[in-house]
């Protein structure tokens, strides 16, 4: 995306960053550093990791790293005091650090997920005591109804209205932590409503890319790749479908929204196009070169919604956004990234783990 054509005006701008070790959080990061932004990341590396953040870095002590425009604090933002020092003087902030992982994860992690209100309502209260400009959350597909999801096949594109508390039998989130980004995104309105403080929230939906773990979908199939996995094992018949999204994809959504949206309002960040995990297998033995004898179809799994799509007309009229990344193209990078990052001895003998665990 061409960040000037786009307005993009955070050249000189103390920008916050939480979560911003993550896998998305890092390539935020890359992307409001070449803009001039001068960044601060705030992480307690539950997940994410320094080595994300591929930069020289300065160790300040032992939770300080510092290089050029960017500087990495590690605390956890469920401790106020700490949140507080990481809102002073910022004049953005990207809201990304949560509990989170794949489809195993948040199945099977529900109150940790429910910690993510906590960790929301601080960072919005103490943002907002710091006269911080602007904040931007990243919520997430997943405030959406499992009903509009159930069926494979299906040709339903989500859209905002979908998802929304104030209209009576129009909100049921999937999952406890569908339910906490949805009250993240009430609670952001609230800030702006009583307030006026400028916010904004896009909905991500299944972002993939380097640096991503193997608990999400792109990245376990092709870590199953890596390692010659055969029989190869999907999770669920492979019909169940997604619109996998690319991360700069979603990183240039992320910057739009917080450039053109201020009333709290939520954005789809996605594609309309789906890709069934049968489909998404099969480029992905067509990119390695390789191809299992046998594929075994584990249904007993967790699988999430049938089908997931979004309805990106919000983020194309408001957001002037669209994905460019196609399937081939960002299937490849993610491809690329993981073969030359990895090693199949580790991948083999922590593979269990690393499909369930963030
Ligand atoms: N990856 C996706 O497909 C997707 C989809 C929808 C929404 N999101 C949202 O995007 C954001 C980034 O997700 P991601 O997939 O890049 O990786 P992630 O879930 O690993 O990112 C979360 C980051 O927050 C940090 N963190 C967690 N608790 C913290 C705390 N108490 N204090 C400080 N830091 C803390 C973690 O270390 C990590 O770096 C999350 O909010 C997630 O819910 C991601």
């Amino acid at each position: 995306m061409n960040l000037i054509k786009r307005g993009l005006t955070v050249k000189g701008k103390s920008v916050l960053v939480t979560g911003g070790a993550s896998f998305i959080g890092s390539h935020l990061v890359d992307t409001l550093l070449k803009a001039g932004a001068e960044v601060s990341v705030a992480d307690d590396f539950s997940s994410g990791k320094l080595e994300n953040l591929n930069y020289p870095f300065k160790k300040i002590n032992s939770s300080q790293w510092k290089n050029r425009s960017l500087t990495v604090f590690r605390g956890d933002l469920k401790n106020r005091s700490f949140t507080r020092r990481m809102v002073k003087d910022v004049d953005v902030v990207f809201h990304l650090a949560a509990l989170h992982g794949g489809r195993g994860y948040i199945d099977i992690h529900p109150a940790e997920c429910c910690s993510n209100m906590i960790l929301d309502q601080l960072v919005f209260e103490e943002a907002c005591k710091a006269g911080v400009e602007k904040l931007c959350f990243a919520s997430s597909a997943c405030v959406y109804p499992s009903y509009l999801q159930g069926e494979a096949g299906s040709s339903y594109l989500l859209k905002e209205a979908d998802a929304d508390p104030f209209k009576r039998d129009n909100a049921f989130a999937d999952l406890e932590y569908g339910w906490a980004k949805l009250m993240g995104e009430m609670a952001l309105k609230a800030y702006h409503r009583e307030y006026g403080m400028k916010t904004a929230a896009v909905r991500i939906f299944t972002a993939y890319g380097p640096r991503e773990n193997e608990t999400h979908a792109i990245v376990a199939l092709i870590a199953k790749a890596f390692i010659k996995m055969d029989p190869y094992v999907i999770w669920g018949n492979g019909e169940q479908d997604r619109n996998f999204t690319y991360v700069q994809d979603i990183v240039d959504a992320l910057v739009a929204a917080c450039q053109k949206i201020e009333d709290g309002s939520s954005v789809n960040a996605g594609r309309s196009d789906r890709l069934t995990i049968n489909q998404a297998i099969d480029l992905v033995f067509d990119l390695v070169g390789w191809k299992p004898k046998q594929i075994a179809r584990d249904t007993s799994k967790p699988q999430g919604v049938a089908s997931r799509a979004a309805d990106i007309t919000r983020a194309k009229d408001v957001l002037c956004w669209a994905p460019q990344v196609t399937y081939r193209e960002g299937f490849k990078k993610t491809i690329d990234w993981y073969f030359s990052n990895h090693r199949v001895d580790s991948v083999k003998s922590n593979l269990d783990r690393l499909l369930l665990e963030r």
